[in-house]
C-alpha cells in the first residue's frame, strides 16, 4: 500500500524507510534506520526529484503511482547519482518511458556508467543557473560538487522557495511518521545522528559545503527537502548554523572528548582519572569512550562537536593500538582540524604510541598538541597522577 505525505498543495514525499540496514555504505551503523527521500511536484507537467535505494523500491513505486494517479511522469531531476538515490532509475525509465532526465553533464556520464538504457536520448542537460518551467513552478539548478560526489547539484523551486538539497541537510534515521523536522524534537532526538551523518559523509568536504551554503544564503528558503531525514520548514536558520560550524570545523561547544584504547584497563584508568580531574576543575562536558567498543563514526562526530580531544593509547606491536590507529586515520580522512589535543600513552617496556599519535596529528591542519604527553609504564602510579594533573591544568588553561 502507498505511504506518502503531502508536504504542500502540490508537493509530495514519496520515499521509503529502511530499518533493516545494518551498515549504511557498508560502514556506518544505522540503528535507527535511514530514509531515502524522493519528492513529486504535480504541476502542469509532473516532476520527480530523485529516486531511492533498491531496498525501498517497491514502496517507492507504489507511492509514485498513487501520487501520479494515472498522469504521465514528465521529468526526473537527478540531483545525486549515488545508488542510494539512483538505483531504481532504470526501473523508473522502464515504467515511464516518456520521462525526460534533467541532469548535468557529469551526471549524464555517471548514468551511462551505471546503466545501459539510452540516457543521452532522454536527457535535458543543465548547468549552473539554468531553469526549467513546468507550469506554475520554475526550478533553478545550482551545482554543488563534492557535497557529496562531484556531480551533485541542488534544485531550487523559485516559485515555492523550496530547496531540494540532495545529501546536504540530511541525517541518518528512518522517519517515524513525522516528516517535518518541527514534528519531532530534532535537537533532542535527531541532532546527534545528523551530526554523525554530516561529519562522516561530507565532513571532508567542508569548503564545498561552504560554497553551497553561500548559494543557499542568496535565496529565500521556505522549505528544505533533503534526500535523507526530515524536511525543514521552520527554524531552517538553526540547522544552517550547525552546517556553518561543521563545514568550517568550528566546535559547537567547549568540551573534552576522551577516547582511549586499553588492553588490560590501565590506559582506561588513566583516561578515567583525567576525566575526574577535569570535572573537578569545572570543565563540562567531558565524554569518555573506549575506542574498541565505540564505532569510529560516533567518535568522528564527537571530535567535530567539541573543542578538545584527548587520545589515550597503549602501545601495541611497537605502534598505536589498532582501534586507536583506525580512529586517527578516520579523523584525518575526514579533515578534522583546529582542535586542541592531549595525549596519553602506555607501554610496558617501550611506549611509542604518544610519539606516533603526535606524528599523525602533525599531518592534520591546525591541531595543537598540549604538553605534557602523559606516559604510563604498565599501570598508573603517583608520578602519572602528577602528569595527568598537569595535562588537566593545560586543558583548563587552553579553554580560558
Ligand atoms: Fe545519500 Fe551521497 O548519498
Amino acid at each position: 500500500m502507498y505511504c506518502v505525505r503531502k508536504l504542500r498543495d502540490d508537493l509530495y514525499w514519496v520515499g521509503g524507510n529502511d530499518r533493516r540496514l545494518a551498515l549504511f555504505e557498508g560502514v556506518y551503523p544505522v540503528p535507527r534506520g535511514v530514509s531515502y527521500n524522493a519528492y513529486v511536484v504535480l504541476d502542469e507537467q509532473t516532476v520527480l526529484l530523485d529516486t531511492v535505494d533498491k531496498s525501498v523500491s517497491e514502496q517507492f513505486f507504489e507511492n509514485l503511482d498513487h501520487v501520479l494517479d494515472g498522469r504521465k511522469l514528465d521529468y526526473l531531476i537527478v540531483n545525486h547519482m549515488e545508488p542510494d538515490h539512483c538505483a531504481t532509475m532504470d526501473e523508473l525509465v522502464r515504467r515511464h518511458p516518456e520521462v525526460k532526465l534533467v541532469v548535468n553533464a557529469k551526471t549524464l556520464t555517471m548514468i551511462q556508467n551505471y546503466f545501459t538504457f539510452d540516457a543521452p536520448g532522454r536527457a535535458q542537460v543543465v548547468k549552473e543557473g539554468d531553469t526549467l518551467t513546468t507550469g506554475r513552478h520554475t526550478f533553478t539548478f545550482l551545482m554543488a560538487p563534492m557535497v557529496h560526489w562531484p556531480e551533485v547539484m541542488v534544485t531550487y523551486d523559485t516559485t515555492a522557495k523550496t530547496l531540494f538539497s540532495a545529501d546536504a541537510f540530511g541525517t541518518f534515521g528512518a522517519l517515524g511518521g513525522g516528516v517535518f523536522a518541527d514534528e519531532v524534537d530534532f535537537p533532542r532526538d535527531w541532532l546527534d545522528e545528523a551530526r554523525r551523518y554530516y561529519t562522516n559523509i561530507v565532513g571532508k568536504y567542508g569548503i564545498s559545503v561552504q560554497g553551497l551554503l553561500k548559494k543557499a544564503a542568496a535565496v529565500e528558503l521556505d522549505m528544505v527537502c533533503p534526500l535523507h531525514g526530515p524536511v525543514w520548514r521552520k527554524d531552517i536558520g538553526w540547522f544552517v548554523e550547525k552546517y556553518r560550524r561543521w563545514s568550517t570545523y568550528t566546535p559547537e561547544e567547549n568540551g573534552v572528548v576522551i577516547a582511549y584504547a586499553s588492553v588490560y584497563g590501565h590506559t582506561a584508568n588513566a583516561a578515567d582519572i583525567l576525566a575526574m580531574q577535569l570535572a573537578e576543575k569545572g570543565i563540562r562536558p567531558v565524554a569518555v569512550y573506549d575506542v574498541s567498543v565505540t564505532h569510529p563514526s560516533v567518535l568522528v562526530a564527537e571530535a567535530f562537536r567539541y573543542s578538545h580531544l584527548v587520545l589515550a593509547s597503549t602501545t601495541y606491536n611497537a605502534g598505536i593500538f589498532v582501534t586507536m590507529e583506525n580512529l586517527l586515520m578516520d579523523l584525518k580522512a575526514h579533515a578534522l582540524q583546529g582542535r586542541t589535543v592531549g595525549l596519553i600513552q602506555n607501554g610496558s617496556w617501550a611506549p611509542t604510541a604518544g610519539k606516533l599519535m603526535g606524528e599523525v596529528l602533525g599531518q592534520m591542519k591546525d591541531m595543537q598538541v598540549l604538553e605534557p604527553t602523559v606516559s604510563v609504564t604498565s599501570a598508573v602510579k603517583d608520578d602519572q597522577l602528577t602528569q595527568l594533573g598537569a595535562l588537566a591544568d593545560a586543558i583548563a588553561a587552553s579553554m580560558g
